[in-house]
């Protein structure tokens, strides 16, 4: 179901009223500032909020649970510095099958929640010959190769224009905030374009070689749809990949969702100093 009628913009206003009003029964006064998406392996970053209240996605009206393994599905409400951080674990995907829906709705929910700060992760595949398995990469950029666009149809809310400006998806003043506090704290990263394609099959090592001459530094199958439609809210966007290993033929290793978790698991020291640094700093 890739349009969206009239009707369906409806429906997703009548539903998105519901969330709110099931979330704030459960966690009374919610006024989050920022959103945290987590994608493949990621999820375990929450452990550096000690104090979250969480509730499983299949029980909150609007959502619909994560088939993925890695995708924990669960949201919750954490604090730093007694300000308010909405953290979902867990994504949905294109490849999943189940259309665009479920990928804007966390996006939109964040966005009635008054969310300015849209905060992504990714596990990807290095592209770019000087990365490593376990880097951390800033988005600056992406190339959107998913097939589709999550824009396609009726207006999903009254903010976004029917031809968004796409000249700055990723924040600049949140990436140069990101990079001087990982400056600051001896925490290394790479900066570089992230090129999204459907999934679920990894790529080909002729289909990396040519993303490589297009100027990708890495590839994965999400946060491309939620940055869009973030950007068109007028969200902030900032992005960040784990590059989880090197891409089909810039090594010989065959590739697998497995190593991919494994790699995230590695690198999640670095991922939880990373995020903890930022936010204790964004939201001081
Ligand atoms: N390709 C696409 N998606 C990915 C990869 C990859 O190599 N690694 C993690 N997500």
């Amino acid at each position: 179901m890739l349009n969206c009628t009239m009707d369906e913009t409806e429906k997703i206003k009548v539903t998105l009223t519901k969330t709110v009003t099931y979330l704030r029964n459960a966690w009374g006064k919610i006024n989050p500032e920022v959103a945290l998406i987590c994608g493949s392996g990621w999820g375990e970053i929450s452990e550096i909020f000690p104090n979250s209240l969480s509730i499983n996605y299949s029980e909150i009206p609007g959502f619909s649970s994560t088939t993925v393994e890695g995708h924990e599905g669960i949201l919750s409400l954490c604090e730093i510095n007694q300000k308010q951080i909405l953290l979902f674990q867990g994504r949905r995907h294109l490849y999943e099958g189940e259309g665009w829906d479920p990928i804007r709705f966390p996006v939109l929910l964040a966005n009635e929640l008054g969310i300015q700060n849209l905060l992504l992760t990714n596990a990807a595949g290095g592209i770019n010959p000087n990365f490593q398995v376990g880097d951390l990469m800033i988005v600056e950029d992406h190339i959107n190769f998913m097939d589709s666009n999550p824009l396609i149809g009726a207006s999903l809310n009254p903010k976004i224009p029917r031809f968004p400006d796409q000249t700055e998806v990723y924040d600049n003043t949140l990436r140069q905030r990101l990079q001087e506090i990982a400056k600051k704290n001896d925490l290394p990263f790479v900066k570089g374009i992230y090129l999204g394609l459907s999934g679920p099959a990894f790529e080909t090592p002729a289909e990396i070689n040519a993303f490589r001459v297009l100027g990708a530094d890495a590839v994965g199958m999400s946060t491309i749809p939620e940055a869009m439609i973030g950007n068109g809210l007028g969200m902030k966007v900032l992005a960040v990949s784990c590059i989880s290993n090197l891409a089909a033929g810039i090594s010989e290793e065959k590739l697998s969702h497995q190593d991919v978790k494994q790699a995230a698991q590695i690198a999640l020291p670095k991922m939880k100093a990373f995020f903890s640094a930022f936010l204790r700093d964004l939201l001081a």
